[in-house]
């Protein structure tokens, strides 16, 4: 690794880094894309981390398709894949050594449904930067509360990295591109709609006032198309607070997860 980075610094050119966990899609190539439009030296790392998953049984049924992947890098023109063993992330075992204060942001939301996920998110991203100390961190707006933790990591650890969000790709029926889609059967893909068309009702019907009746209706609306909700919630898109109540110029953000069988998506829209 440290060859390609010293190749790129030689040439000065800017290195980017997008970190994934495999299964890719359009979505992930997006961002490779991004990179190489601005002229970096794209480098993509796939490592399902075992850390940030709080779900044992989400982490065995995580899909794997690295022939894919790698066919798909390739034509995008993915200059380096980082293919890490369990052993290369972690050689002194998963438990982590570190705590990341993240505060507020790992209360809420995904925080608060999936205890542990972002301090695992943070230790593997930590660790990944350590090896592969890039200009820019290519992320994904798809995983909202994710680039906010990271970007409070990289502040906390006060390393150099500056962090760009590409927007969702999503499929042309409005679903935001995920690898955990693939495990959708027929029936699940044609209701798991109801995530992306709940979020742009939100966005439609958005007045100033009072949320608590546009919230309980996008829930409604969800358990109505078969969903088992874990949130549906607006809020300040810079903060992440969530809101009750709209003064009418706040930037804001809606964001859902939700069960579909045993598969969980998640998903969000700035308002
Ligand atoms: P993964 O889910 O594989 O996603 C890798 C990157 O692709 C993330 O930055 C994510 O936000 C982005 N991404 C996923 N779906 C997208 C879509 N439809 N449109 C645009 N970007 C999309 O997120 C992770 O992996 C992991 O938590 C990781 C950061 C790699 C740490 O293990």
């Amino acid at each position: 690794m440290n060859l390609f980075l010293q190749k790129a610094g030689a040439k000065q050119q800017k290195t980017g880094f997008v970190p994934t966990m495999g299964a890719l899609h359009p979505g992930h190539i997006s961002l490779v894309e991004t990179a190489k439009q601005r002229g970096h030296l794209v480098i993509c790392s796939i490592f399902v981390n075992p850390t940030q998953f709080n779900d044992a049984k989400d982490f065995q049924n995580y899909p794997i398709t690295i022939e894919s992947d790698i066919d798909q890098l390739e034509k995008a023109g993915c200059d380096v894949l980082f293919l890490p063993s369990v052993s290369e992330m972690y050689p002194n075992g998963l438990a982590s050594k570190t705590h990341y204060e993240l505060g507020y942001l790992e209360t809420v939301l995904e925080g608060k449904y999936r205890p542990g996920h972002f301090q695992g998110v943070c230790q593997v991203v930590h660790r990944l930067l350590g090896i592969i100390p890039a200009d820019f961190l290519y992320l994904g707006q798809k995983d909202f509360q994710q680039c906010m933790v990271i970007k409070k990591m990289i502040g906390l650890q006060g390393l150099k990295t500056t962090i760009v969000i590409c927007p969702t790709l999503r499929e042309p029926d409005g679903l935001a591109m995920s690898s955990r889609n693939m495990r959708l059967d027929e029936k699940a893909r044609t209701r798991a709609v109801e995530i992306s068309s709940t979020l742009n009702y939100i966005k439609t019907s958005l007045q100033p006032g009072d949320l608590s009746i546009l919230k309980s209706n996008a829930i409604k609306k969800l358990n109505d198309a078969g969903f088992k909700t874990d949130y549906v919630e607006i809020a300040d898109a810079e903060t992440l607070a969530l809101k009750d109540h709209w003064d009418g110029k706040t930037k804001l953000v809606a964001l859902c997860a939700a069960f579909l069988g045993d598969v969980r998506l998640i998903d969000n829209m700035l308002l």
